[in-house]
């Protein structure tokens, strides 16, 4: 076999590997005893994100462990709607906070101009930073939340199980919500095109609470608002790769796969793998997808699983990933476990 030299990329450009490229969602994160030293160093979450130095440093750890493929920036989809000019906080043992929007003026007085450079200066400082010092092999991932993800935590201020305010928002001022989806995507675009010209040479859209719209509504909501960001980011950059995460959109995702600006589709772990060979990778390469249970528990089941999705979707393009974030309580041997079956 030929060297490849950046294998995610190669993947992304419309190529199959015999072994799966493999990176991990949230692969820089708690169960990392270097993580939590350094986010202690920061002080708080946001803190970290905003520290080039050592949201860098954090960036590039778990490739210091590892034989990943791909690195992701260390920041967060939260940081877009703070830097419109929302207060955002992270509560330990919470989770994220954020400043509410309740009515039209709210929506208008959102910033979605250049301006929001000026928070997020920082982040293009890391990604030049992680940039000088990344191997060669490695694929240097960017990334933004998707306008109805970010949306969910405008409206709701918090995470939330069902986003009923959001849908109650959506449902009763239909006027508001498409303003406020259309400057979310505006500062996504800004800041996504920031990202690139800092280094990042992919960009991923996490839409992780699409599966809350309703049936009806994930082509307005989640679809149509990730390909107008994807066509503005083309336009500048053709040759960026763009991966799409919907996460819980059962068989609407059929219909992201068929879409020309996305490269790569993401898979959640609900979806029968069969389905998604059938429907999904037959139009465009995937992403994805094992349950993050499975770097908790381990041992057979980690074998079989990891071997099933490999199986599954070793005929066309794939990059081994979760099917969503690592969680704090996974086990360090049991990551090494996962990248020695698909490179041992
Ligand atoms: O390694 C990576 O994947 C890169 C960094 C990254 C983080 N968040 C760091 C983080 C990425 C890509 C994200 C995306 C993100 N952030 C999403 C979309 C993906 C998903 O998980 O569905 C969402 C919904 C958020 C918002 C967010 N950030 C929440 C709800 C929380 C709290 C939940 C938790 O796990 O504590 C965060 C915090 C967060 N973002 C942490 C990390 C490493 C943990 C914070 C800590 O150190 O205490």
């Amino acid at each position: 076999m030929k060297n490849i030299k950046k294998p995610i990329l190669h993947v992304l450009e419309g190529n199959r590997l015999k072994s799966p490229p493999i990176w991990l969602m949230r692969q820089a994160g708690r169960y990392l005893p270097e993580y939590k030293e350094t986010r202690s160093l920061a002080g708080t979450f946001l803190d970290l994100c905003y520290n080039p130095k050592l949201a860098a440093d954090v960036t590039l750890q778990p490739l210091k462990r590892f034989d990943l493929d791909g690195a992701i920036l260390f920041a967060d989809i939260l940081l877009i709607p703070n830097s419109m000019g929302l207060k955002l906080k992270f509560e330990e043992g919470v989770g994220p906070l954020l400043e509410t929007i309740n009515n039209f003026d709210d929506v208008e007085k959102l910033n979605a101009t250049e301006q929001i450079h000026n928070i997020l200066n920082p982040i293009y400082d890391t990604v030049s930073l992680v940039k000088s010092k990344l191997d060669g092999g490695i694929t240097f991932i960017g990334f933004a939340g998707a306008p109805w993800t970010v949306a969910t935590y405008m409206i709701e201020g918090k995470g939330s199980k069902d986003h009923q305010k959001t849908k109650v928002f959506m449902a009763s001022m239909p006027k508001s919500f498409d303003l406020l989806i259309s400057k979310v995507v505006d500062a996504t675009v800004e800041y996504l095109l920031k990202q690139i010209e800092a280094g990042v040479e992919v960009v991923k859209l996490f839409d992780s609470w699409a599966g809350s719209l309703p049936g009806t509504l994930v082509k307005k909501f989640s679809l149509e608002p990730m390909k107008e960001i994807a066509k503005r980011i083309k336009k500048r950059h053709p040759h960026i790769p763009i991966i799409v995460f919907p996460r819980g959109v059962g068989a609407h995702y059929e219909h992201f796969s068929v879409i020309n600006e996305f490269d790569c589709i993401a898979l959640d772990s609900n979806l029968p793998l069969e389905w998604a060979k059938e429907k999904v990778q037959i139009n465009n390469t995937v992403q994805g997808n094992l349950d993050p249970s499975y770097l908790v528990s381990g041992g057979l089941s980690l074998v079989e699983e990891t071997m099933k999705i490999r199986e599954t979707f070793s005929d066309r393009g794939h990059i081994f990933n979760l099917g969503h974030g690592i969680t704090p309580n996974a086990e360090i041997k049991n990551v090494e476990y996962l990248i020695d079956i698909l490179k041992g």
